[in-house]
């Protein structure tokens, strides 16, 4: 059978099956298991949720929770080949990533890399844009996805990413951007953080 929340296709009453079943179900929907590791780069915290940063310089393990997390809270955002990999080289393409913690559990995730082609839009009342190119801007920081766990959304948890990665790069909300494609809920959560305009960075 094929879970209607996790996505994930087993054979129902096979022990070793229904296990790897449950285990991913509590991924997706709970988020990953994370300790607080003494090797972590914590950019943000208070009460029981705190922010750490993976980059290319990161040790493995913390490569691991990003790349758990992308694929159970990231589901159903379109990719190729995955959000984020490991083994993929972040120095390449300058990759950043934030994750989110409340309490032993990484609950949210935000990618960011440089970006070099730039659109401004500007919201019209429905939910589409007018946009125009920016060639004036050569290169900006770009939120390439965020996800947070399903049984975390709604709480602030994409917020608090948002407003770690201005404070990170010490950016104001008009020098970061937002790569597409965009989903349904990516559009609700842009609208409410960038309420006025943003800007598009591929
Ligand atoms: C989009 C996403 C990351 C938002 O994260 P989140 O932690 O739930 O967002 P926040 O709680 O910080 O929400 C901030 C505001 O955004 C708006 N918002 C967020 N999600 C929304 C939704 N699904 N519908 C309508 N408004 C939404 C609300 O105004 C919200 O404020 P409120 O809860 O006080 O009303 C999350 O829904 C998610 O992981 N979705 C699945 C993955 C995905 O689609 N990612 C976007 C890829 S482009
Ligand atoms: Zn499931």
């Amino acid at each position: 059978m094929i879970c209607p929340i996790c996505c994930m296709e087993y054979a129902a009453g096979l022990g070793e099956d229904e296990k790897a079943h449950a285990a991913f179900h509590d991924q997706v929907v709970n988020g990953v298991r994370a300790r607080p590791l003494s090797t972590e780069r914590v950019i943000w915290q208070e009460r029981n949720r705190r922010i750490t940063i993976v980059d290319a310089h990161s040790p493995r393990a913390q490569k691991l929770r990003a790349q758990k997390l992308a694929s159970g809270a990231g589901m159903g955002i379109p990719s190729v080949g995955g959000l984020y990999h490991a083994d993929e080289s972040m120095e390449v393409r300058g990759t950043n990533i934030l994750l989110h913690h409340v309490g032993h559990r990484a609950v949210g995730i935000m990618m960011l890399q440089p970006r070099t082609t730039v659109w401004r839009h500007v919201w019209r009342d429905d939910q589409g844009t007018e946009f125009q190119a920016c060639p004036d801007i050569t290169q900006m920081w770009s939120i390439i996805f965020v996800a947070v766990s399903m049984n975390r959304r709604r709480s602030g948890i994409g917020r608090e990413l948002y407003q770690s990665a201005l404070s990170l790069f010490a950016l104001s909300p008009d020098q970061i951007g937002w790569c597409s494609p965009f989903t349904d809920a990516g559009i609700a959560f842009l609208r409410a953080v960038c309420p006025d305009h943003f800007y598009q960075a591929e």
